[in-house]
């Protein structure tokens, strides 16, 4: 079974349907924009975007997930993309944003800025404060076929570790993963990107410009 450096699991993901990311994508960003993802994964929302009018370059560093995607793939580490070329939108979707490891927070969000044309808008999925107060062990729910569940929750200061499991077909894929609690303005402003708006009233998704002084 292919498991990527964050430990995601190929096949898992390729039986996950998308759960609304696309629209919400789509509701943020102009008519057929180009959008730059990054950690497109198998194409999970990088497909529906393309079926909705969007010119997608998905960007991974798992080789295994990118042989999935019907778009243009880059194989880099985010944080080292310079494609010489901006986008009407940068995506950064699954909560990368949340990475324990500050430098690779920077780096990411150095990256997206240099890819995104003078006006476009990068779009992020996160964790917002309040969801380290509230998830716990044994939440979860259905995508489809899949049952996702989540467990051994915990907590240490700034950062939360847990296991989500996803189980379809009688098979059952454990990702563990730890993330952090981050203050998003000052991460923004020290990327030279400003807060725009709310994309949806739970506060998981959100998109930034760049900053224009005064
Ligand atoms: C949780 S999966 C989500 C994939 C996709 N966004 C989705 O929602 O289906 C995260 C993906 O990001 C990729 N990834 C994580 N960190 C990365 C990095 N620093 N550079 C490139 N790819 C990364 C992983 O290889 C994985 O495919």
């Amino acid at each position: 079974m292919e498991v990527t450096a964050d430990g995601c699991s190929v096949d898992g993901y390729l039986v996950l349907p998308p759960s609304g990311e696309p629209e919400i994508v789509d509701a943020a960003v102009p008519p057929g924009a180009s959008i730059l993802e990054l950690g497109s994964g198998a194409g999970r929302i990088t497909h529906p975007l393309v079926k909705l009018g969007h010119e997608v370059v998905a960007v991974d560093d798992s080789p295994a997930m990118l042989a999935h995607v019907r778009a243009e793939t880059v194989c880099a580490r985010i944080g080292d993309l310079d494609l010489g070329r901006t986008f009407d939108a940068v995506l950064l979707a699954s909560h990368l944003l949340n990475t324990e490891r500050d430098a690779d927070r920077r780096a990411m969000l150095a990256a997206a800025r240099r890819h995104l044309a003078p006006d476009g808008r990068l779009i992020v999925e996160w964790h917002p404060p309040e969801w380290f107060d509230t998830v716990a062990s044994g939440q979860g729910g259905r995508l489809g076929e899949v049952v996702v569940e989540l467990a051994d929750v915990a907590r240490i200061g700034d950062l939360l570790s847990a296991t989500v499991r996803y189980s379809a077909r009688g098979r059952t894929w454990d990702q563990e993963f730890t993330c952090r609690r981050i203050a998003l303005e000052a991460v923004l402003t020290a990327a030279g990107l400003t807060f725009e708006r709310w994309l949806i009233a739970d506060r998981n998704w959100f998109a930034a410009r760049h900053h224009r002084p005064g």
